[in-house]
């Protein structure tokens, strides 16, 4: 019989599980060299595994950012990866959800995705037009820009997201 799923901060341990997840999640994407540069900033990002047994079958980086020209604590969700064998069993979406709650926790307020709104609405997150990405992005890509508020005391606001150093790449922001 299976395990529980555990969900927990990564250790540097994990670093070589993790980076085994991404191309087999992502074999037309190299998210590797984002995923290398998140994880060695840990105050930036929270990073969170799904495990298994002592397998890792999950894992998702909450990078944090701000809003130009507002104080709202932000942060931004991606990649979030869960290895083919193990998806569509619930396991992203928990992952997905214990990183809310752990913002939440912190007071961040807002947080923001770029992925598909049929995935990402389940989990709360609304297309958003009034907070502007980093980079311009088509107009096709339009509704996968979303976010969600963690409380009720933010008043919507407006700006542009500014990210770390690590996501200012403008190929990371185009199909
Ligand atoms: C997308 C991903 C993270 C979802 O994790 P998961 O554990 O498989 O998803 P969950 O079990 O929480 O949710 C499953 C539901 O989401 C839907 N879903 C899964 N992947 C989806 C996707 N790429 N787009 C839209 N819906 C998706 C499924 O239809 C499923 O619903 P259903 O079983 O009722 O049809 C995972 O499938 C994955 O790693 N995919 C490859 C990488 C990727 O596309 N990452 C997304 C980054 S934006």
């Amino acid at each position: 019989m299976l395990g529980e799923l555990e969900i927990r901060e990564s250790a540097h341990a994990d670093t070589a599980a993790i980076e085994s997840l991404y191309p087999k999640a992502f074999p037309d994407e190299d998210l590797l060299p984002l995923v290398r540069d998140l994880l060695q900033d840990a105050a930036i990002a929270v990073s969170l595994v799904g495990e298994i047994d002592s397998q890792i079958v999950g894992h998702a980086i909450f990078t944090k950012c701000g809003v130009v020209g507002s104080s709202v604590k932000a942060a931004l969700l991606g990649p979030l990866a869960v290895a083919p064998a193990w998806q569509r069993q619930g396991i992203g979406s928990a992952i997905v959800r214990a990183g809310l709650q752990r913002l939440k926790d912190a007071d961040v307020s807002l947080i923001c995705v770029l992925g598909d709104p049929r995935y990402y609405s389940r989990l709360g997150f609304q297309p958003d037009a009034l907070i502007d990405p980093p980079f311009p992005l088509p107009v096709e890509w339009d509704s996968a820009w979303q976010s969600q508020y963690l409380d009720n005391t933010t008043e919507a606001c407006t700006g542009r997201l500014t990210v770390p150093a690590q996501w200012q790449q403008p190929t990371l922001w185009a199909p």
